[in-house]
């Protein structure tokens, strides 16, 4: 099992209860309702929520009435997410919805990734690989880590691996792995050349320090994606 997956299955518990206690002032300040309202704005009937962890985004996009299938790769949080109910769930990884996606043509109007986008060329693939999974006229929704938070780290500002160590989390988590950052530069060139046009690139501000707490892009297929 890839590294960031065995370290998703050590911390699911931690994870779900720092979730469930509210205690990513990010995620419950901006982040959470930044994503909610890109997706809204796409008026959706059926979206992916690929990484959907234990499901809280396709809960609430149930509330507003639009329905929601979650794939995730960690076995205790696709439990937990089904055990919460709302929604379809299905416990797949990424490379495994590559290999054998039970959807090989279009099939929603939006695929979102909320913060679970961590690999190099596994998120190449995915990019690609989304444009066939919703309609024509279908959009992808990315959340991600602004690529500014790295500025003043002492880091060069260029794409390469970073070790996620879980620092800042308020509890005990374990298993710290690689991911691969990305310029913001970056970002928008992989999302051309995956076959996807940016419709909006916002990003979100933290009330408190008044820096971006995440960068969130919409996109809709390209020309050429659709024609393929
Ligand atoms: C920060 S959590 C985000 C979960 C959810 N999108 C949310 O907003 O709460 C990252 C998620 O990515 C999932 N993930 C990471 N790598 C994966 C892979 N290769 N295949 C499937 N899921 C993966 C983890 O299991 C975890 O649920």
């Amino acid at each position: 099992m890839a590294a960031i997956l065995e370290s998703w299955e050590a911390n699911a518990r931690q994870w779900i209860d720092v979730l469930d206690a509210g205690e990513l002032d990010s995620r419950e300040l901006v982040t959470n309702q930044a994503v909610m309202d890109a997706i809204a704005r796409l008026h959706p009937s059926l979206v992916l929520d690929a990484g959907c962890g234990e499901g809280w985004l396709c809960r609430a996009l149930h509330k507003k009435g639009i329905d929601a299938v979650g794939v995730d790769g960690t076995t205790e949080l696709i439990h937990q997410a089904r055990l919460r109910g709302e929604g379809h769930y299905e416990l797949l990884t990424f490379e495994e919805l590559l290999e054998q996606s039970p959807w090989p043509m279009a099939y929603f109007d939006v695929v979102v990734f909320n913060f679970c986008l961590y690999e190099k060329a596994l998120t190449q693939n995915l990019l690609h690989a989304a444009t066939r999974w919703v309609f024509p006229h279908g959009k992808l929704v990315i959340q991600t880590l602004h690529p500014f938070a790295a500025l003043g780290t002492g880091r060069p500002y260029e794409d390469g691996w970073q070790v996620e160590s879980w620092a800042g989390l308020p509890r005990a988590f374990s298993h710290p792995y690689k991911w691969y950052y990305r310029t913001m530069g970056s970002w928008l060139t992989l999302l051309l050349s995956a076959g996807w046009q940016i419709l909006a690139l916002e990003e979100p501000l933290h009330p408190r320090t008044g820096r971006p707490a995440s960068l969130l892009i919409t996109a809709q297929k390209t020309a050429t994606a659709i024609r393929h």
